[in-house]
């Protein structure tokens, strides 16, 4: 049956694409009438290897894979890059053709029509501090946008990467609150070959700040390793703090927390690294296991 939401004549190869939510939900509804499995990667674009790793996760795990892209306005703070984030559609859309059924690419006023006035926002460790310290109203903004697009499409699994950790985790407690039928699974962080998360802000380093990038990480695998070996975290975490700054960066927190519940950790428990820091005016996040 040919799919009403294809655009006809592009240049390059696509997925259909859906911009609103009538047709967003037809398509699933189709493939739900067939009996498919289906699985949602929300995004904001600029996509790399690291989102099309979860959209090969998805198709490996549901027969069917819906990739949103939506630069969500409510999750940028008013001092943050909204106006300048990356916007690369076509682009986007060509990566996806071989491995995505459809992109649900909805305009903002779709996402929020006028008199919306619904917002969720957390409270509990999970949400407070690391980056809600630093970007507050960020989880409110994203836990938002992922209830509407959850809600908008009826996956049975919806996929999120490790890369941004505490950002899975809120989204875990929110869908179990608000029972949500969905599973919720975390993609591993995908990275450069010198140890860089792969980011879509990546492409505003400069040459020189692009070298020293992977420092970052390089500094976190130093206190997992040595708060392993059960060197005291405070002593560590201060030090690698110092060596970034004297390396020109901003941190933001390097913070180590219980892996589960984001709260104070427990030795005898998983624990996470967890890390912020700006090197110029781009903003870099990691966390690693301990
Ligand atoms: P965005 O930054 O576009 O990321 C979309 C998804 O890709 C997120 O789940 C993110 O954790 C994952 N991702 C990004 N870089 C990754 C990497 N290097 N390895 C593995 N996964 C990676 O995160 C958002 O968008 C938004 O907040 C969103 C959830 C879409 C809500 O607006």
């Amino acid at each position: 049956m040919p799919d009403p939401t294809a655009t006809p004549g592009s240049a390059r190869p696509s997925p259909p694409i859906a911009e609103d939510v009538a047709a967003l939900r037809a398509n699933v509804a189709q493939w739900r009438g067939a009996g498919e499995r289906i699985a949602l990667v929300p995004t904001m674009g600029a996509l790399h290897e690291g989102h099309l790793s979860l959209v090969r996760q998805g198709r490996a795990k549901a027969d069917r894979v819906v990739v949103s892209i939506f630069v969500n306005p409510t999750q940028f703070g008013p001092g943050e890059d909204l106006a300048r984030y990356p916007r690369t559609f076509e682009a986007d859309c060509a990566a996806l053709a071989p491995l995505a059924d459809l992109v649900f690419a909805p305009q903002a006023q779709e996402m929020y029509p006028p008199g919306s006035s619904s917002m969720i926002s957390l409270e509990g460790p999970a949400a407070a501090g690391l980056e809600d310290a630093v970007r507050p109203g960020h989880f409110r903004g994203v836990a938002t946008v992922v209830a509407k697009l959850l809600l908008q499409c009826g996956p049975d699994m919806a996929l999120f990467g490790e890369k941004d950790y505490q950002q899975l985790k809120v989204i875990m407690r929110m869908v179990a609150d608000l029972f949500i039928p969905v599973a919720i699974l975390g993609g591993e962080t995908v990275r450069e070959a010198d140890g860089l998360a792969l980011s879509s802000r990546n492409r505003y380093l400069a040459a020189d700040e692009r070298a020293r990038a992977p420092q970052l990480h390089a500094a976190m695998q130093r206190c997992a390793k040595a708060i392993g070996n059960g060197d005291d975290p405070a002593t560590i975490l201060a030090r690698e703090v110092e060596a970034l700054a004297k390396a020109g960066f901003a941190v933001d927190y390097l913070a180590l927390r219980d892996a589960e519940s984001l709260g104070e950790p427990d030795p005898a428990r998983p624990r996470r690294l967890l890390a912020a820091a700006k090197l110029g005016a781009t903003r870099l996040i990691d966390n690693i296991a301990v």
